[in-house]
């Protein structure tokens, strides 16, 4: 029998870092998978997409669709028409998707259509606002997927609210931490990393991210986070790595270089080096699900910059603060991480231990090889 033929689909910054291990275990499984690794190109800038394949050593995609940004719906539609052609070419046993971008749900939407059987790894994670484009991704990709890998408890619980198979959940932990694990101790020191991006160093300092559409494209609420920056800044100085959308709105509301004085504006950074800088920071501030998770897992006290978050983990067990946007909270609940006032849980959630790809490929392998994993193959080339 020919080995399984497994498809596995990224598109954006958080989809590099998830998939490095699942290749990297693929190719150690017991059993011989054929992977072929797609690209959507959804990210393309150098620092949000080539970087990550070098810096996390994943293979160079057998398929790059070239997709770049656009609406929801013209980004999506393109993935699809795209994404078609290449399952229609390889005819893929099962393809693999992984997060809540719209990669993941164009491509699992196409693969469905056509019964070849979708894999979500990072299932069942839930923020119950639905005005976020990721959230109806996640909500959909999981109706459609007949494996799920999930990374937390909460995740089960969600699934089986909506009717998903129990026997297609399986919780293996967590992927991003897997990489996280790997490279933790391969940064510069803190110091040397702050010198070479703004030219000195601080012993305290904070990491800022944010790049949602709720918060960076809405003048009033952008303006309200940025007021309450400014003013922590001069306490204790923030780097800002700052996705392309921000810089846009930055521009756009013509904000004064002086006001920024202590907020450092720097490039997207890559994998390790962001790594380097948020592991010694003094606090993280962010809208990125992801960084809930990484500061989760390093210890670093993280304020979330939101009014909900998908990894309640992160709460129960973690450093994470939900804070939302308003200027006071944001300054009140940085202050009780400076004066030491808040104690966080700081306990590693369960199976975030570096082992989510090993635990995930074991139970992924054999049933790619089952008869009737295989057999909805047949009857697709039959249609
Ligand atoms: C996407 C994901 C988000 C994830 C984030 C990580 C969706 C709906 N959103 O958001 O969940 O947290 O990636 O970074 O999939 N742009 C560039 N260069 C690029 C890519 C984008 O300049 O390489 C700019 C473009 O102006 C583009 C904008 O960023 O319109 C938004 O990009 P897009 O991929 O649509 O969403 P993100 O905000 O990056």
């Amino acid at each position: 029998m020919e080995s399984p033929k497994l498809i596995c689909v990224v598109g954006a910054r958080p989809n590099f870092v998830k998939i490095a291990p699942i290749l990297r275990a693929l190719q150690q499984a017991d059993q011989h998978i054929q992977p072929i690794l797609v690209h959507t190109g959804q990210h393309y800038d150098q620092n949000l997409a080539d970087i990550f394949f070098k810096d996390l050593n994943i293979k160079k995609p057998d398929y790059e669709l070239h997709v770049g940004s656009g609406t929801q719906a013209w980004q999506t539609a393109q993935i699809m028409l795209r994404f078609e052609k290449v399952i229609d070419v390889e005819k893929p046993t099962a393809v693999l998707v992984v997060g809540d971008v719209n990669s993941t749900l164009a491509c699992a939407l196409v693969a469905s259509k056509l019964l070849v059987p979708v894999i979500h790894v990072e299932a069942g994670l839930r923020s119950f606002d639905k005005t976020m484009p990721e959230e109806v991704n996640r909500l959909l990709t999981d109706q459609m997927a007949t494996m799920l890998f999930t990374t937390e408890m909460s995740a089960k619980a969600n699934l089986l609210q909506e009717g998903v198979n129990p026997a297609h959940i399986h919780f293996v932990g967590n992927v991003m931490i897997d990489t996280l694990n790997q490279f933790k101790d391969q940064a510069a020191s803190s110091q040397a990393i702050l010198k070479d991006l703004i030219g000195k160093s601080f012993d305290r300092y904070a990491v800022l991210t944010l790049h949602r559409p709720s918060n960076v494209d809405c003048p009033d609420t952008f303006n309200r986070i940025f007021q309450a920056l400014v003013e922590l800044s001069q306490e204790l100085p923030i780097v800002f790595p700052a996705h392309p959308r921000t810089i846009k709105q930055l521009e756009r509301l013509k904000i004064k270089a002086e006001t920024l004085k202590d907020i450092h504006i720097v490039e997207p950074l890559d994998y390790v080096r962001m790594l380097g800088l948020v592991k010694k920071a003094t606090m993280v501030l962010t809208d990125s699900g992801g960084l809930q998770e990484e500061t989760t897992a390093l210890g670093v006290p993280c304020l979330t910059l939101r009014y909900n978050t998908e990894r309640p983990a992160t709460l129960t067990h973690g450093t994470n603060q939900i804070v939302g946007t308003e200027t006071k909270a944001i300054k009140q609940k940085a202050k009780g991480i400076l004066t030491g006032e808040y104690v966080h849980a700081n306990r590693i959630p369960p199976l975030w231990d570096g082992h989510a790809a090993n635990r995930m490929i074991q139970i992924l392998v054999p049933w790619l090889y089952q008869p009737e994993v295989q057999v909805k193959r047949v009857l697709e080339e039959a249609i």
